[in-house]
Formats: C-alpha cells, sequence, structure tokens
C-alpha cells in the first residue's frame, strides 16, 4: 500500500501477480507449476509474476527454470524483504537472467515479529505467535521450509489483538504449526496464560487457536478453557494415525493411549468442547489392521470432524527412506472408508445439539436458500432462518434454536429476542 499498489479482485486486472503457495503435500506443489503455465500467456500483456511461500522456499531458484516467465521468488522466510524486492523489480528492467530474489535462510533466525499480515477473512482475526515447528515428523515438510520454532513476545501478541479489536474483529484465532510449543521470549506468559490475557482484551468476544501438537498439549489448556467463557469450545488435536506403531514410524512422540488420555481431559471439562483432527492413510507400511485401529480410535474419540490425507512424500523428510509402496488407489479406498466412517460419527456428533440454543456470529446469508449462515463456537456452521424482515449484521452475535443436523453443519432458527443479543 505505501508503495502504491493496491489489490485488485482479478488477475486480469493486475500489474503484478504475487502467487502465494503451500508445500504441504504433493498436490498443493503440482497445482503451483500447472497454475504457474495457466499465466504463461498473460505475460505477453506485461504482467510480472512473483512466487511467494513454501513452494518458493523449497524450490528456490528452480523456479525460474521450471518457470521462465516468473520474475520474483521470496521464500517464506524473506517476507520482510518483499517491499525493497518490489522496488528492484520495478527498477531492473527484467531481461533473461536478471530476476530477483529473496531466498534467507530461516534456520537463523532467533525471532520473528509480522510486520506485514494480511487480512483476508472479514469475521475472524489471525495471529500467528509462534513460527517454524522443531517436531520433525517422518513425512513433514515444514521444519525444512518454516525452520526452528521462534515466538513473539506476549506483549506483541496482545498489541496485535488490541489492533485487530480496532479494526472491528470480535473473534481471533492464535496460529502457529504447534502452539503448544510457544514460548514467550520476554518469559512472562506460558500459552494459556496467553490464552486467558488475550480473551480479557477488551472488545473480544471468541479466541480459538490452533494448530495443537498432543505430545505439548497439557492438562492447563482444559483448564483455561473451563476458567474463560471468550474462549471457544473447540480444539483441534491432529492424531495422523490410530496405530501406536504407525505413530512411532512417524516420529509423532506419543502413543495412540497417551493421545486418549490427552483426549479424555478434554472430555472431562465442563464444556461441551468439539474435537477436530487430522488424519494421514497410506503411510509407508500401514496395514489393514493398522487402519482399522485409526477407525476405532476416531470411533473412541467421537471426532465432530477430520481433515483426512493420503500420504504424500515430500522432499528432504525422512520417510522418504520409506518405500511408497501402497498404490495410490488404495490409499483412495483408505481415505473413502475412514471419511464414510467420519460421516457417521459427525452425524451422532451434530444430532447432540438438536434442541439446543446456541450462540452463533453471523456470517453472511444465503440468498437462495434463504438462510443466514453462521458459526458456533464449536466451530459448526450453522444455516438458520429468521422471520421476514429481520436483517442480522455480519459479525453480530445471536441465539440460534437448533432443530436439525447433518455430518457437516446444524440448521436452526432464530431466537425470539435474540436480534438483541449482538
Ligand atoms: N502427506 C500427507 N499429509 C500430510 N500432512 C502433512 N504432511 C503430509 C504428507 N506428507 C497433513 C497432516 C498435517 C496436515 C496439516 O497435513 O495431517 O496435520
Ligand atoms: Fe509438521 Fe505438525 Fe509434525 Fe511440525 S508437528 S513436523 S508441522 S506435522
Amino acid at each position: 500500500m505505501q508503495q502504491g499498489y493496491r489489490q485488485v479482485p482479478t488477475v486480469e486486472e493486475a500489474g503484478l501477480v504475487l502467487y502465494n503457495t503451500c508445500s504441504i503435500r504433493d498436490k498443493a506443489e503440482q497445482k503451483v507449476f500447472n497454475r504457474l503455465n495457466d499465466y504463461k500467456k498473460l505475460r505477453k500483456q506485461g504482467k510480472k509474476f512473483g512466487v511467494l511461500g513454501c513452494v518458493a522456499q523449497q524450490e528456490g531458484e528452480k523456479i525460474f527454470e521450471k518457470a521462465p516467465h516468473v520474475d520474483l521468488v521470496c521464500g517464506s522466510a524473506s517476507y520482510r524483504n518483499l517491499p525493497q524486492m518490489l522496488v528492484q523489480l520495478e527498477n531492473a528492467p527484467i531481461e533473461e537472467g536478471k530476476r530477483v530474489t529473496g531466498l534467507d535462510d530461516r534456520m537463523t533466525d532467533e525471532c520473528f515479529e509480522t510486520e506485514f499480515t494480511a487480512r483476508t477473512n472479514p469475521h475472524r482475526g489471525y495471529i500467528t505467535i509462534i513460527e517454524g515447528c522443531d517436531k520433525f515428523c517422518a513425512y513433514c515438510v515444514v521444519p525444512y521450509t518454516r525452520g526452528k520454532e521462534r515466538s513473539r513476545t506476549s506483549a506483541s501478541v496482545l498489541d496485535e489483538a488490541r489492533q485487530l479489536v480496532d479494526l472491528g474483529y470480535t473473534e481471533i484465532q492464535l496460529l502457529g504449526q504447534n502452539v503448544n510449543s510457544y514460548r514467550d521470549p520476554s518469559g512472562n506468559k506460558t500459552f494459556a496464560e496467553l490464552l486467558a490475557t488475550v480473551a480479557t482484551v477488551e472488545g473480544i468476544r471468541r479466541v480459538r487457536f490452533t494448530t495443537s501438537h498432543p505430545r505439548d498439549f497439557g492438562r492447563d489448556i482444559v483448564e483455561v478453557i473451563d476458567a474463560t467463557p471468550a474462549l471457544c469450545d473447540h480444539v483441534h488435536l491432529p492424531v495422523q494415525s490410530g496405530s501406536t506403531r504407525v505413530l512411532d514410524a512417524m516420529s509423532r512422540l506419543y502413543t495412540r493411549d497417551e493421545y486418549l488420555e490427552r483426549i479424555s481431559w478434554i472430555q472431562a471439562a465442563k464444556r461441551d468442547i468439539s474435537l477436530t483432527s487430522d488424519l494421514i492413510v497410506g503411510f509407508p507400511g500401514e496395514t489393514e489392521k493398522e487402519l482399522e485401529e485409526t477407525l476405532s480410535l476416531m470411533d473412541l474419540v467421537g471426532y465432530d470432524s477430520v481433515f483426512t490425507f493420503k500420504y504424500s512424500p515430500r522432499p528432504n523428510t525422512p520417510a522418504l527412506a520409506l518405500e511408497d509402496a501402497i498404490p495410490d488407489a488404495e490409499k483412495a479406498r483408505r481415505l473413502a472408508v475412514v471419511n464414510d466412517r467420519q460421516k457417521v460419527i459427525g452425524a451422532a456428533r451434530n444430532r447432540r445439539h438438536v434442541g439446543q440454543l446456541l450462540e452463533v456470529m453471523v456470517e453472511g446469508k444465503n440468498e437462495a436458500r434463504g438462510q443466514w449462515v453462521a458459526r458456533t463456537s464449536q466451530i459448526k456452521v450453522m444455516n438458520f432462518t429468521a422471520p421476514a424482515g429481520v436483517q442480522l449484521a455480519t459479525g453480530s452475535y445471536v441465539n440460534v434454536l437448533v432443530t436439525g443436523s447433518f455430518p457437516n453443519s446444524l440448521v436452526g432458527e432464530l431466537a425470539c429476542g435474540s436480534d438483541l443479543v449482538g
């Protein structure tokens, strides 16, 4: 903005296209190169192209070889250099071989402060509290693309929370690859204390956090949720597999029983905390019996929803040394089995809300269906009706009576007098 750039709604209108990328799974990475290929024809119109994010960090200058029409490559460790890189890009006529790169090695970064944050979600303000990951799960590329764990000071997190309130946000989500290993560089607060403090910032009504790592997830988190109304009734606790043998091969640093123990703490809370997870199927060597263990763990936990993935070999990761012998079709079958099971579990979990009065934050209206769309504290989608003529502001809070449920959403009716809530 300060340099005279402004966002435009379409690629066609843009003079400069910055493409932000993710390399967590091979499919995401393939998409990047397919999309860059699509952009090639736009080059003739004089547009410039930059690639940002983890694929840029991982592939570096190789991007110029694979996609010669790219002018700028800026890895996730170099965002703070982006303004200078743009000046370079403007000043240097881009001839063959004269390209702008920002490929700092993140491993040397001790601490980080985010100076530039894009706010694309109008309802939820995201605050990164910790960057990087020291866990080195055998399948995961993040420690290589995002580097070592670095936490922000609690004071700067709180400052950003206040700024978000000034911008009109009432819901905040604290982000990190592993928020439970948050260490305040100023030594003032544990993660649980940070959660409690952010929740007291005047004007904040909902606080969420993700992602938790089971190994570092402590009872203090459950206690602070119980004690702090603004903390949402939701914990995302990725398990990846229900088999201790597979968990060990994945270097996840916990067993099935240790994971289930953490779940029992959450289920013993006074509040009705929803549970979500990530699951990988088809990790090298996963047997049918081990897949069954994942299914039985899903039954035992009773997840509200899960994100499921087929194992995908990633560069630099230790799992590359294991043979990826399970064919893609078999991985797809396992994925379908897990998703089918979750449909049944999710449907049962959602049914328990029928008849309850839940506070939701309004996100918009589906005019075609005549329904308002909102989120519960448990992060469930709620589609609800309101009497004709009632106008609800997006971002406002209302109470809704749950009248029905599906595996992935709830339906309801605006409760009488609840337009006064928000
Ligand atoms: N293959 C499949 N899924 C992966 N994830 C991370 N790396 C891989 C991989 N190589 C999944 C994990 C993680 C989520 C963000 O992405 O489930 O929790
Ligand atoms: Fe990747 Fe998460 Fe494991 Fe870190 S904890 S290595 S981000 S899967």
